[in-house]
């Protein structure tokens, strides 16, 4: 809504309310868009991820 108003919307972070209960769960429960290997460090993209990604390109006018 607000690019379509006319801000000149360049990037954006994907956050929710949801991520701040890793304050008090540490690492034992998952949150965010990405899935982490905590041995390996690898990440992988969780479906929230290209649910995010899909929106950005829907309503992100270049
Ligand atoms: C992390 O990666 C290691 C090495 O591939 C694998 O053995 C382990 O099961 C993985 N851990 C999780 C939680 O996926």
């Amino acid at each position: 809504m607000a690019v379509q108003e006319g801000v000149k919307l360049l990037g954006c972070s994907a956050w929710s309310l949801a991520d701040n209960f890793d304050w008090r769960a540490g690492y034992t429960v998952r949150f965010g868009i990405q899935y982490v290997n905590l041995t390996t460090q690898e990440r992988f993209y969780k479906a929230s991820f290209f649910e995010l990604a899909h929106l950005f390109r829907t309503y992100i006018q270049r």
